[in-house]
């Protein structure tokens, strides 16, 4: 046995942390990307041919996560962050439903779509203050761009992330089918440096861990973090 203090944990959340508020997940049963094909919606060459298409497929997700609430999953990963500022929050979601939680300083490396941004100046909007159908930066008139980023684009604050994950002693992964690097390999090399790790999720996605809990996060996360906060450390196998 080997009993880890609630300190130095990286925390991965990807789509299904917000399926219970109602966001689509990617994959899966009612996933986006059933409906949608990746290269009409979610590339740079898709927001060249067609901004008008982007945006009004953004918009509608805009007005749906604006419309969402966080669940006890946000809430129970907010009073696990709470004890410590070495607990750090890495998100591939575009949602703002960890902040609406309470948490501060989330790490959104696939963007955030409650901001826009012009791809010519970079001046940021909040989406909450530009025209539609077709927003347009008042500063040099070009069309804006939602502030998420898209396939055949690098993720965000990778250095940060490559920098936590050094550190951390437990890696936790919540609602994440793996199927998008560079995230999907953070366990790996978290493993490679010595953390344990914890998938929660659910359905099995055959990625091996030394903690897996198979079901809702909603459900999952507070039972879990209540029971490792009342001892005060994560116990661990080997
Ligand atoms: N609790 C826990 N897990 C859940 C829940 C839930 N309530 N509901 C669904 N899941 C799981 C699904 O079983 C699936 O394995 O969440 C996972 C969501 O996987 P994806 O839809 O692939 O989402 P994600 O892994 O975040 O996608 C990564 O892909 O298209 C891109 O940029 C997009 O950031 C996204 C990236």
């Amino acid at each position: 046995m080997i009993k880890l203090p609630l300190k130095n944990i990286f925390i991965l959340t990807g789509a299904g942390i917000s399926a219970e508020s109602g966001i689509a997940t990617f994959r899966g049963t009612g996933g986006l990307w059933n409906n949608y094909r990746i290269e009409d919606v979610a590339t740079p060459a898709a927001f060249n041919k067609n901004p008008s298409l982007i945006w009004e497929f953004y918009f509608e997700r805009i007005d749906k996560i604006r419309k969402s609430k966080p669940n006890d999953g946000h809430y129970a990963i907010k009073k696990l962050i709470s004890l410590s500022k070495n607990i750090h929050l890495i998100t591939q979601n575009v949602d703002d439903l960890h902040e609406k939680a309470g948490i501060k300083n989330v790490i959104h490396m696939h963007g955030d779509i409650m901001t826009a941004f012009c791809p010519k100046c970079k001046k940021k909007y909040s989406v909450t203050r530009i025209k539609r159908p077709l927003p347009m930066c008042k500063q040099c008139d070009s069309i804006l761009r939602p502030n998420v980023v898209w396939f055949g684009e690098k993720p965000i604050y990778l250095e940060k992330i490559y920098n936590l994950l050094t550190k951390s002693s437990v890696f936790i992964s919540i609602g994440t089918s793996g199927n998008v690097y560079p995230a999907a390999e953070f366990h790996l090399i978290a493993k490679s440096l010595g953390a344990r790790t914890v998938f929660i999720n659910l359905e099995d996605t055959g990625i091996q861990s030394d903690l897996f809990f198979l079901g809702k996060a909603g459900i999952i996360l507070p039972q879990l973090f209540d029971k490792w906060i009342s001892k005060g450390y994560i116990e661990f196998n080997k």
